[in-house]
């Protein structure tokens, strides 16, 4: 935890930031439920609990005036035809927002609000994307070889909900085409209305 000024450095290409107090990995096992494709989920993991994403997380005390920050790196690969991707979630201080800065890799941030309006968007070196307050948010590695690597910061006192994106995920997928990644609707979601 920081009380005065810090710096840090961000290496590329493998985006381990010099200094950080948390080290976050999430594997296949983690993502139950989560791949539109169930059977392709069971085998993959039937031969290995692949790594998919990790996050270094530069801490603050969880509260609003401070600024959570650190890296998300999401492993190339899919489950079935669809990428490899964070779990996603809201904010559990809805109105909270987070900008995310792309440092390598390609892919997608695939975002609802609770009302179910969507956006995707890309991300490639050099794009910053604000995320406004109220929306969900996920990224999706769609490179073939490479990692997809982002910068974030947002609130210290957002917290995350994950629990509402779990049921039944976004309503946007991104799935491989002819080595293509094309975003679908997903066949699982249904209008907030109709829960
Ligand atoms: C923090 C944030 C990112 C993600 C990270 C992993 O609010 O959006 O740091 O936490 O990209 O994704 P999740 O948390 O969805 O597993
Ligand atoms: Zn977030």
């Amino acid at each position: 935890m920081h009380h005065l000024p810090f710096t840090f450095e961000i290496a590329l290409p493998a985006g381990v930031p010099t200094e950080y107090d948390n080290h976050i990995t999430r594997s296949l096992s983690s993502m139950r439920g989560q791949y539109a494709d169930q059977q392709a989920y069971d085998a993959q993991l039937a031969q290995e609990d692949v790594l998919l994403y990790e996050v270094y997380e530069i801490c603050c005390p969880e509260s609003s005036g401070e600024l959570l920050n650190g890296i998300s790196i999401v492993h190339p690969g899919a489950v079935g035809d669809e990428y490899f991707m964070t779990k996603g979630h809201f904010h559990a201080v809805l109105e909270t927002a987070e900008v995310y800065y792309c440092l390598a890799g390609e892919g997608y941030m695939v975002m609802e609000t609770p009302e179910g309006e969507s956006s995707v968007a890309e991300l490639r070196p050099g794009k910053v994307l604000y995320v406004p307050p109220r929306w969900a948010h996920r990224s999706v590695n769609t490179g073939a070889a490479a990692d997809l690597i982002t910068f974030f910061v947002y609130p210290g006192h957002a917290g995350h909900d994950y629990g509402s994106i779990e049921k039944q995920g976004f309503r946007k997928l991104v799935v491989a085409r002819d080595n293509r990644p094309v975003i679908v609707d997903n066949p699982r979601w249904t209008p907030p209305e109709e829960r």
